[in-house]
């Protein structure tokens, strides 16, 4: 039986994020280059986006460039950044046939403009879609999220907008570039890391962390489901006792 048919849609995870790693050894393990990796990792996108359609799950949040990712070597930027566009490009028919709202949060300015175009035209484009929301986390950094909230609430208390002791966990929460999606319930993460690479950090507070020896371009949503089936075995206490949540 495949382990789709043992999840229980009744206890499926609103939100699942995935921190996408192991492109590079990926490749490396072929001989090729790099890109070759990331170019095998967008099929795995494709897979796993199509499993959380069949399943009906709502939030699905990628890390598909982080912050420090900048760092790289250009020609591997820029050929993230083409990859992107291409994809993107690509994708928005499918998007549409498969109801999936495309979403982007991080430093979405940094992008070159080819890139960053190609995105909103493909956010607009699919923002009257009321399936699966898709978030691809592009130039993010967890840290600078919770500084810009940070900065934001400072400015709207000098503003007298709001009171000193109106700031609380759901105002914080309010604040961030995530406000208008429930925090995980799940993290994935590939390739035999055990990290979480400045990833959510705030909204991981009570996720169950799933990490994987399978590089990325190896995750189908096979993978997918059995991370659910591990999932839905957990007991989730939020602090309590097991007889408290029984
Ligand atoms: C991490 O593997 C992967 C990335 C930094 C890039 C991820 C990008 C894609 C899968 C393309 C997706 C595109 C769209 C439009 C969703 P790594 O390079 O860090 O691998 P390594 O740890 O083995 O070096």
């Amino acid at each position: 039986m495949s382990y789709k048919d043992q999840i229980d849609l009744f206890k499926l995870p609103e939100h699942i994020a995935i921190i996408m790693d192991g492109n590079g050894r990926w490749a490396k393990g072929k001989g090729k280059l790099r890109i070759f990796g990331h170019h095998n990792g967008v099929l795995s996108v494709r897979d796993v986006v199509e499993g959380g359609v069949d399943l009906g799950l709502k939030y699905l949040t990628l890390y598909t460039f982080s912050s420090e990712n900048w760092n790289r070597p250009k020609l591997e930027v820029m050929a993230i950044m083409e990859l992107m566009v291409s994809t993107i490009h690509k994708e928005i028919r499918n998007f549409m046939e498969k109801n999936v709202r495309l979403n982007a949060i991080g430093d979405l300015d940094m992008l070159p403009k080819k890139c960053y175009d190609e995105l909103q035209n493909a956010i607009k484009t699919t923002a009257g879609n009321t399936g699966l929301t898709m978030t691809l986390a592009l130039s993010y950094s967890s840290r600078r999220e919770i500084v810009s909230a940070a900065k934001n609430i400072a400015q709207q208390v000098k503003s007298g907008e709001i009171d000193i002791d109106d700031i609380n966990e759901e105002l914080f929460g309010h604040n961030l570039y995530t406000s208008d999606m429930p925090d995980p319930e799940l993290l994935i993460r590939t390739s035999g890391e055990y990290r979480i690479s400045n990833y959510l950090l705030w909204q991981i507070a009570y996720a169950e962390l799933y990490f994987t020896p399978k590089l990325w371009p190896d995750f189908r949503k096979e993978d997918l489901f059995e991370a659910i089936m591990d999932y839905q075995k957990r007991e989730r206490r939020f602090g309590m006792t097991s007889e408290q949540v029984n």
